[in-house]
């Protein structure tokens, strides 16, 4: 077992996955957390093939008492954490007058409330730590352009994202220097789930990409482990954009 222990919500597939891997390989114990049972399993296999202690919890982030539980039992397990990648999100396709309030409130849930949960559970145990912790929160390219051109992706989400990185200047202010809090803003990242709207457009998209390709969770995880282990860092309170440079929104 490493010394180093990160927590990655939505990580069982996708940017989480990733993400996972990637810390695996820079020396992190690993807690995956996410609602997708088999997805979990099979990611945490992957995983332990590294050689990486992994413990895996099927949990909605947005359950504050839950995200309380699984910290406890997860500092008792592993000693510490010392990472936290606020990743798990959903994106909400809706427009203004076609979207409930129901669903407003589980699309701020998921992407915004999520990151309270989980940074309020975690902080205290970082705290104790000899050197803090670090926190990186994801938030998205539509945080900054506005959700407004994919069917995937619409002004709730993007208010979401927007929070994300209020919430992560306000918390590097409030907990630095021991803990450091980043964002992220990834521009279209192509997963394994099948997206049908990068599927049937991924042309037309990739011709506003001046890189000329959509991004890959790799591409992601570069960034995200770079933020959790670099030495000396003087960088908090930060959102970085990862999108090739995506000039047409
Ligand atoms: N893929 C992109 O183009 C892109 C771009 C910008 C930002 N993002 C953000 O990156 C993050 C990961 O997205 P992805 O593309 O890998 O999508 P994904 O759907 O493949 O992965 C998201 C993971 O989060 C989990 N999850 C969702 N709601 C949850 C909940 N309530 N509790 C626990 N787990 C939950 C899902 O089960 C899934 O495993 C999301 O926050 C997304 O908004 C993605």
């Amino acid at each position: 077992m490493s010394q180093r222990t990160a927590i990655v919500t939505g990580g069982a597939r996708g940017i989480g996955r990733g993400c996972a891997h990637d810390l695996a390989k820079a020396g992190f114990n690993l807690v995956l957390v996410d609602l997708l049972e088999d997805n979990l399993a099979a990611t945490a296999t992957e995983i332990r093939q590294l050689g990486t202690a992994v413990s895996t919890y099927v949990a909605d982030v947005s359950d504050h008492t839950l995200a309380q539980t699984i910290v406890a039992e997860v500092t008792e397990h592993f000693g510490q954490i010392n990472f936290l990648f606020n990743n798990a999100g959903r994106a909400m396709p809706k427009g203004l007058l076609e979207i409930s309030e129901a669903e407003w409130d589980s699309t701020i849930d998921i992407n915004l409330k999520s990151c309270f949960n989980w940074c309020r559970a975690v902080v205290p145990f970082m705290l104790e730590n000899e050197n803090g912790g670090r926190i990186v929160n994801m938030s998205s390219i539509n945080a900054l352009s506005g959700g407004v051109t994919s069917a995937v992706s619409k002004f709730c989400y993007a208010a979401a994202k927007a929070g994300i990185l209020g919430l992560t200047r306000s918390l590097a202010k409030e907990l630095g220097p021991s803990i450091f809090v980043n964002a992220i803003c990834p521009g279209l990242i192509k997963t394994e789930r099948p997206n049908a709207v990068i599927r049937a457009r991924e042309d037309e998209l990739v011709s506003g990409i001046v890189l000329n390709r959509v991004g890959t969770p790799s591409d992601v995880a570069q960034l995200v482990t770079f933020l959790a282990t670099t030495e000396p860092c003087f960088i908090t309170g930060q959102h970085f954009i990862i999108d090739g440079f995506q000039w047409k929104l």
